[in-house]
């Protein structure tokens, strides 16, 4: 557990970056920083590993105070992902992901190994480890990012705005791929980000942070979206919260309309959903399909009923008790 006690940093005489933060970030989750440019947020992270020191307040972690602890002991139970990658670009893939082994005190054979295992676990081809940075497309550097963050097998991961400079398509994967991996690791991730729909989709928890390094909302994010704590805070989620909201609702909430009554070679043309799916998932297919239906899966795969925009709306209302 990550705990920030009354923080405040000033770089210099002027306005502070971050003020007055009170936080606790659970050990085993992924907590989000979420905010506009310039709010604090790469400051806040940065104190959790003494990149940056705070003016005042105190940081702990698993309840010993950094300021005690020397910042390279810190840095091996903590990996680091920033923004572009940052690796090294005259050594190769694996000895980039290999480093901290290596400083570790490992041998070549077992750094060798390692990298490998690293990089499949990231979802990389192995091979891959012969290459140069530059010879990689940006998402698999942010890959090997996230493998070399992975190598010492810390029990935080600091991670900022890891997935900000590459296309949405792949930005996607690296999302999905990350949800895996922390479901199999279960580590201590501190996330940063200015994107709400990365940090609603990412965060167990998100803090939304505004100018000055002011702690707007701490809230799973369900809550950040269906109950914004001020005007800043709603308008910072824009516009889409109540679409966005839908992702944590279920298909299974719909009354859906049994197959017999529809044409089966016009339900084979149809999106089909798991019964798994969100509601935000079977609305975004109902508006993207002409003929406004979609088929819901049961369980085992085979189509347990149609849905419409108008069950969709149902589920609504009666959520709302209307
Ligand atoms: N090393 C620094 N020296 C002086 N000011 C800084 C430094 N780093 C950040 N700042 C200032 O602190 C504020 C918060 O910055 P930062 O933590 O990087 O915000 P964010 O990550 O939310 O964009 C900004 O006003 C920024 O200009
Ligand atoms: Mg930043």
């Amino acid at each position: 557990m990550i705990r920030f006690t009354d923080v405040e940093k000033r770089y210099d005489a002027g306005a502070p970056a971050v003020s007055g933060l009170t936080l606790e970030v659970p050990a085993g989750r992924t907590t989000v920083f979420v905010g506009p440019s310039g709010c604090g947020k790469t400051t806040s992270l940065r104190m959790i590993n003494r990149m940056v020191d705070p003016t005042s307040g105190t940081i702990e972690v698993d309840g010993r105070d950094v300021s005690r602890t020397a910042p390279h002991e810190l840095r091996r139970s903590m990996g680091y992902v920033m923004q572009q990658g940052g690796l090294m670009p005259h050594r190769t893939v694996a000895d980039n992901v290999a480093t901290v082994p290596r400083l570790l005190g490992a041998s070549k054979g077992e750094t060798r190994r390692a990298a490998a295992g690293l990089l499949e676990r990231v979802g990389l081809d192995p091979a891959l480890g012969a290459r140069y940075p530059a010879q990689l497309s940006g998402g698999q550097q942010q890959r090997v990012g996230v493998a070399r963050a992975l190598a010492a097998d810390p029990p935080i991961l600091l991670m900022d705005e890891p997935f900000s400079a590459v296309d949405p398509v792949v930005r996607a994967e690296l999302q999905a791929e990350l949800l895996r991996l922390q479901r199999e690791l279960s580590k201590t991730i501190v996330f940063v980000t200015h994107d709400i729909d990365e940090a609603t989709l990412l965060g167990d928890l998100v803090a939304v942070f505004g100018a000055g390094g002011v702690l707007h909302q701490f809230a799973p994010p369900e809550q950040i979206l269906s109950a914004p704590a001020d005007g800043f805070t709603a308008r910072f989620v824009g516009r889409d919260r109540g679409f966005r909201a839908l992702a944590f609702r279920g298909a299974e909430e719909l009354t859906l309309r049994p197959v017999s009554g529809y044409d089966a070679g016009a339900l084979a043309r149809v999106p089909r959903l798991a019964r798994g799916a969100s509601l935000r998932s079977v609305l975004d297919a109902l508006l993207a399909e002409p003929a406004r239906i979609a088929v819901v899966e049961d369980a085992a795969g085979r189509p347990a009923g149609v849905a419409t925009l108008a069950d969709v709306a149902a589920a609504l209302d009666a959520e709302a008790g209307r």
